[in-house]
């Protein structure tokens, strides 16, 4: 076991392995991907509503869009944002929905003391089972994950457009796209040996109490060491909220490598316009609190020449909720004349674990 390595042992039946040596603060740091459970907690929200750049979008789009209309704001969350921003921008009026009983009850404390309760009706419940009337002409929701359909929004804005918006109304954001790469996790985490960062313990407690049990939950890394990526990218899911919007989806990608490395899986990241001329902001290049998250394929690190190439199956199928998506990795790796080939599937819940030798390193038996 290296140096600095602790084995923590979680309350819920695995113990965990946790780098703690001492991080400076852009070191890249694995984290279990979160936006997809209701595990959101008061400094969750704050980091939300701290994104200037993610905010920026969305206020815009709303000083747009929000004038003289009802806005339907999904997932409002404890600072009821983009419900307020489309006030602030001339909304007639908005509805703001949200899902977990806590941060409800913080929205609806904020809006009292804002003075907006004319303003503002808040919903409490998920917006697939909630209905109003009359319907809105514009939606803003800001249910995207890392990986940007993780957190259910194809089904989500799919079924707010068909029963909760008027003829013709918009969705905000326009567009996501998730792109993936090819990589290894231990120069995604800069060289470091694989393991969670300090703060994953009580993250992983939460949704392992959600779930009932521990199992492979997607491996969500914030500030990935770029020069990591050594292939070409590619989208991999496509999310036209004011298109065609497909639930379930498949994309057949090449990845060509670009520079000798090693390779044992693919990093995702996500990107994303609010307006549809809009240059999108890329969760792996800009300053934003989305992440990337690393899908393993290969047992271990192939090297990897300029020329080789990733032939990469990414599907997305819905999980046995009806909301949050499965996916679904296939991948032919074409490199110094060999093809070695690799399958792996990411669910949403479960009780999938070590279903890659990655997680049996990461989340061990007791
Ligand atoms: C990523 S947070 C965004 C919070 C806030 N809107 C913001 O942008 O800072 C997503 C929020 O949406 C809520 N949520 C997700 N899906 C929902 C749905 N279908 N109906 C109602 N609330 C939902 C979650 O509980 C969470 O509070």
């Amino acid at each position: 076991m290296p140096k600095n390595f602790d084995l923590l042992t979680a309350r819920v039946g695995v113990r965990v392995l946790v780098d703690d040596a001492p991080l400076t603060p852009a070191a890249p740091v694995m984290w279990p991907s979160m936006g997809e459970y209701p595990v959101y907690d008061a400094g969750q929200y704050r980091v939300l509503t701290s994104d200037e750049n993610r905010n920026a979008r969305f206020r815009a789009a709303l000083r747009h869009l929000a004038g003289n209309r009802t806005v339907l704001d999904i997932g409002t969350g404890a600072d009821v944002l983009w419900a307020r921003e489309s006030i602030a921008a001339g909304a007639r009026h908005a509805i703001a929905m949200e899902v977990m009983d806590d941060t409800c009850a913080a929205a609806s404390e904020l809006i009292a003391e804002s003075g907006l309760e004319n303003s503002i009706t808040l919903l409490k419940g998920t917006s697939t089972e909630l209905t109003v009337e009359p319907k809105a002409d514009v939606c803003v929701a800001e249910v995207i994950g890392s990986v940007a359909g993780a957190e259910g929004a194809a089904v989500v804005l799919g079924d707010a457009r068909r029963r909760l918006l008027n003829p013709g109304g918009r969705v905000v954001p326009h567009r996501c796209v998730t792109r993936a790469a090819a990589v290894s996790l231990s120069a995604v985490l800069g060289g470091r040996e694989p393991a969670f960062g300090p703060g994953a313990i009580p993250l992983l407690e939460r949704i392992f109490d959600w779930n009932g049990a521990p199992f492979d939950v997607r491996l969500r890394i914030r500030d990935p060491d770029r020069s990591a990526v050594i292939s070409t990218d590619e989208p991999v899911e496509v999310l036209d909220f004011n298109g065609d919007l497909s639930s379930e989806q498949e994309q057949q990608v090449t990845l060509t490598v670009e520079r000798p490395g090693r390779v044992d899986g693919v990093l995702t990241w996500m990107q994303m316009s609010c307006l549809p001329d809009e240059v999108p902001l890329d969760a792996l290049r800009d300053d934003t609190s989305w992440a990337s998250v690393y899908f393993p394929l290969f047992p271990r690190e192939v090297a990897v020449e300029p020329g080789d190439r990733l032939q990469l199956g990414f599907r997305t199928t819905l999980s046995d909720d009806g909301l949050h998506p499965d996916y679904h990795l296939s991948a032919t790796l074409h490199a110094g004349g060999a093809a070695l080939s690799a399958r792996f599937s990411s669910l949403h819940h479960g009780d999938v674990l070590h279903s890659h030798p990655v997680y049996r390193k990461l989340l061990l038996p007791l």
